[in-house]
């Protein structure tokens, strides 16, 4: 996939009907999204646990677009190579889960997978300086990590802004996630971002049943960001 900065809505599966993914994965992707954001959570790194490999693997023939698998656990190296069999386009991991950040991003890359290094609110931007060349995307947390539906931290979008200066003309995508919506899509995108991740915004109202729902809230995003 070559490499852009037009807007991407990369809908969280964290606010999907659990019992439904495959049909909730292909309504998204019909209705406009341009990722599917796969939140992985081990209850140790955050407090809060979802999706092992296994799963992982289960949502992949059902995902036409991009596959970004977003690790918040530690450690995390032990666990690349099982979410790249499963089938990650993407697969990013917090610059907090271990000592060797470097280290994980090369195991990413040998893996053949683009390469993501997250960021929690409270980790200074500097923290991916040195790693950058080893880097498809920086994903910038809104939030803190670990459920969905919380207030964006409004202290982010500087460093979003810091972050895109830092980046300069490579090809390494930004992603925000959490608490995004038409409210805070503008200001993240004024910033830098390219890759929006969003999930009760997207999800909610909507159902499969009801999925021109799903529609309108991402063109409800994308319009804020035009206007
Ligand atoms: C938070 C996750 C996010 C989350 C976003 O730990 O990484 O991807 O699901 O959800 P919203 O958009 O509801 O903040
Ligand atoms: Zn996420």
């Amino acid at each position: 996939m070559s490499f852009d900065r037009t807007i991407k809505i990369a809908p969280s599966i964290l606010s999907a009907d659990f019992a439904n993914f495959g049909a909730e994965i292909r309504a998204i992707e019909a209705e406009g999204a341009d990722w599917v954001h796969v939140d992985v959570m081990d209850g140790h790194f955050v407090p809060n646990l979802t999706f092992g490999p296994p799963a992982v693997k289960a949502f992949r023939p059902h995902v036409k677009t991009f596959m970004d698998v977003h690790l918040m656990i530690t450690p995390v190296d032990a666990y690349i190579e099982a979410y790249a069999e499963a089938g990650a386009d993407m697969i990013s991991a917090h610059v907090e889960a271990g000592p060797h950040p470097h280290r994980t991003l090369q195991a990413i890359r040998a893996t053949g997978r683009k390469a993501g290094i997250a960021l929690n609110p409270g980790t200074p931007v500097e923290a991916v300086e040195y790693l950058l060349d080893l880097c498809d995307m920086v994903v910038v947390m809104t939030v803190n990590p670990g459920f969905g539906g919380q207030k964006f931290i409004h202290s982010q979008v500087d460093k979003i802004a810091r972050l895109r200066g830092m980046i300069g003309d490579r090809p390494i995508h930004i992603q925000v996630d959490g608490g995004v919506d038409p409210a805070t899509a503008p200001l993240v995108a004024m910033a830098g971002a390219d890759v929006l991740v969003a999930g009760s915004a997207v999800f909610k109202g909507g159902s499969v049943e009801n999925a021109q729902v799903y529609g309108a809230n991402m063109r409800a995003i994308r319009e804020a960001i035009a206007s």
